[in-house]
């Protein structure tokens, strides 16, 4: 894949521009850093506070040619992709279903991906956001985040951050779009992730929460879950919360 990366110094939110850029016809490969966001988002339409220098505020725009049915793979590709880069630099992360990426289980990492036709076809947009340091973060953040500064003692220039982790959007791409690529992607989502199996969760789906125990993904990436009478419920969409011992 051929990147080409536009950085901005202050920008609404890098996936609406990342948007605006596929409507209007943008290749694939194209990316989107800024050192600020003014309206960063979320998934759920949650805010992602974005203050100045404080994260990486990343998003691609990629044109997948892989079956409709294989699309929500790209986001666990895209979880994939942020967890070899963070343990490349010497973090032992973790991905929670769906591609919340934490450290001690600390957010360090959420994905947003979206999609938008154009007179291209299909784009996928991906929006990563990494905390490199929690300063001039919300306090009620820091209590449930963490950033690469908080973790390793020092930060990492977002430039160099941007160069590993877009060297691995192109790798995990690369498996994701090969011959029994879906498999692959679930396979390495599931090596690098507790919450593949046998976890205690409260999923929060859009008009109820259930509890249960995780038990794998399908074939496209949706959660499996056992509830407490054995039925087995497969989730398309929500929040995952671990359940402790104690709660
Ligand atoms: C989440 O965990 O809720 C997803 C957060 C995604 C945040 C990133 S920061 C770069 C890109 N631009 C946005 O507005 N959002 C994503």
């Amino acid at each position: 894949m051929q990147f080409t990366i536009l950085n901005f110094d202050t920008i609404d939110s890098t996936n609406t521009e990342a948007l605006r850029q596929a409507k209007l016809g943008a290749d694939e490969g194209l990316c989107i850093v800024a050192r600020q966001q003014t309206a960063g988002r979320g998934r759920h339409g949650r805010v992602w506070s974005s203050p100045k220098d404080a994260g990486l505020y990343f998003s691609i725009v990629l044109r997948p040619q892989i079956e409709t049915r294989s699309l929500p793979l790209i986001t666990l590709m895209a979880g994939v992709a942020v967890h070899e880069t963070l343990a490349e630099i010497g973090l032992r992360p973790d991905i929670k279903w769906v591609n919340d990426v934490l450290v001690n289980e600390r957010k360090i990492s959420g994905i947003l991906a979206e999609t938008t036709d154009s007179a291209k076809g299909l784009a996928v947009i991906v929006g990563i956001g990494i905390n490199l340091t929690l300063a001039n973060f919300p306090a009620e953040i820091s209590d449930t985040a963490t950033s690469v500064e908080s973790e390793l003692g020092h930060t990492i220039a977002a430039a160099d951050l941007t160069d590993a982790l877009t060297r691995n959007i192109a790798k995990f791409y690369d498996v994701l779009n090969a011959e029994r690529g879906p498999r692959e992607i679930v396979l390495e989502w599931q090596n690098r992730s507790s919450y593949f199996s046998g976890k205690h969760v409260r999923v929060v789906l859009e008009h109820e929460a259930v509890t249960g125990v995780t038990d794998g993904l399908g074939s496209n990436g949706a959660l499996r879950l056992k509830l407490a009478d054995g039925t087995l419920m497969t989730i398309q969409t929500g929040d995952v919360q671990q359940i402790r011992a104690s709660q």
